[in-house]
């Protein structure tokens, strides 16, 4: 298939994964560029410039394919090294970055003069056209479906999506309960360029996550997940659990009151102890409703062959015999 996405990163299915914490490493990034599409290392899971550069090099020894590199921009307890950080993606060649929560403007000279494509991810349109007017070459548009953080304006991606087509002249990705060969076909119907996701890659044979973690996805429906730290307007959708319910359960009794060290035990230093140590009932990890699509673990290869093979067959079958 051939898509604007599909020429601007030069792969061969318009299919992303987008950055994800304790999740995107080199092992899960090489296999969906293996597969065609573009995997994506989270540069903030390496605690360290130095860490990240050894990520990418890693990455390059298991593909020549085109990767990229997750940047996230959210409050968070510290400031990260992002210098150093943009730094060793431009040192290890990385072409292809993707921005997340606040303004990448500040980073975007840099990164263009190394020829490093970068696709922003928003939960808005009018975050959208501030990502095309400061120079994005893309962006991903993720609906209040999605596994992370959907904003707080609670558009869902039958609304979202066509919107954004409406407003935006540069390509975009959609994002956000996107599993299969229908959603992608849905995707590129509504005006998207491809699409983005995340917590479907997770359940796959080369995901770097305890085996819990993938079972925890298939177990669970699109009613399990929750938004968490609404009060704070730092909304999360992440899978239930006993942790996430301790956490409600504050939220609720605090209210308005509600403050970040309320919650800390809930949130703060989470992704290692659930998806390397399998412990699931820990606190918040962000999980999107699709979760109620995902029934196997297959590998990467096999996963993206699907739906590419399934979007042909909606098109050519489907959607054209109703033509007839
Ligand atoms: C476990 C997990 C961790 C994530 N971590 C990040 C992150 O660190 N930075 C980021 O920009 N997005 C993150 N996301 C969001 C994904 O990149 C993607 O936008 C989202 O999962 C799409 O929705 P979906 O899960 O319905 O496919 C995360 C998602 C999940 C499921």
């Amino acid at each position: 298939m051939k898509t604007r996405i599909t020429d601007l990163f030069g792969i061969e299915h318009p299919i992303m994964q987008g950055g994800m914490h304790y999740v995107g490493l080199a092992e899960l990034a090489a296999a969906v560029s293996n597969a065609g599409g573009v995997g994506i290392i989270t540069g903030l899971t390496q605690r360290t410039p130095e860490l990240l550069a050894a990520e990418i090099a890693k990455c390059r020894e298991m593909t020549d394919k085109p990767f990229g590199v997750n940047l996230t921009f959210l409050p968070s307890l510290s400031t990260p090294d992002y210098p150093g950080y943009v730094k060793a993606i431009i040192d290890g060649g990385v072409k292809i970055v993707e921005t997340a929560g606040n303004n990448p403007a500040k980073w975007l000279p840099g990164l263009k003069e190394a020829g490093v494509k970068v696709i922003h991810k928003c939960t808005s349109v009018r975050h959208a056209l501030k990502a095309e007017a400061i120079g994005c070459d893309a962006v991903s548009v993720d609906g209040f479906e999605c596994g992370g953080h959907p904003g707080e304006d609670d558009v869902p991606n039958f609304i979202l999506l066509p919107r954004a087509a409406e407003e935006l002249k540069i390509p975009f990705l959609a994002s956000g309960g996107m599993a299969d060969g229908r959603s992608l076909v849905a995707a590129l119907a509504l005006g998207a360029d491809g699409m983005n996701m995340g917590t479907r890659f997770i359940a796959t044979k080369e995901a770097p996550v305890h085996e819990n973690v993938k079972q925890a996805i298939l177990n669970a429906s699109e009613l399990d997940t929750r938004l968490v730290m609404r009060p704070l307007r730092n909304t999360e959708r992440v899978l239930v659990n006993a942790g996430v319910e301790r956490l409600l359960e504050k939220e609720r009794t605090l209210g308005a009151a509600l403050k970040f060290e309320d919650i800390v035990e809930e949130v703060a230093g989470v992704y290692p102890k659930v998806m390397t140590e399998g412990d699931m009932d820990v606190g918040a990890w962000s999980c999107g409703m699709v979760c109620g699509l995902i029934h196997d673990i297959p590998t990467c290869d096999e996963l993206i062959r699907r739906i590419m093979s399934e979007a042909e067959g909606i098109i050519r079958g489907r959607l054209a015999g109703m033509l007839a």
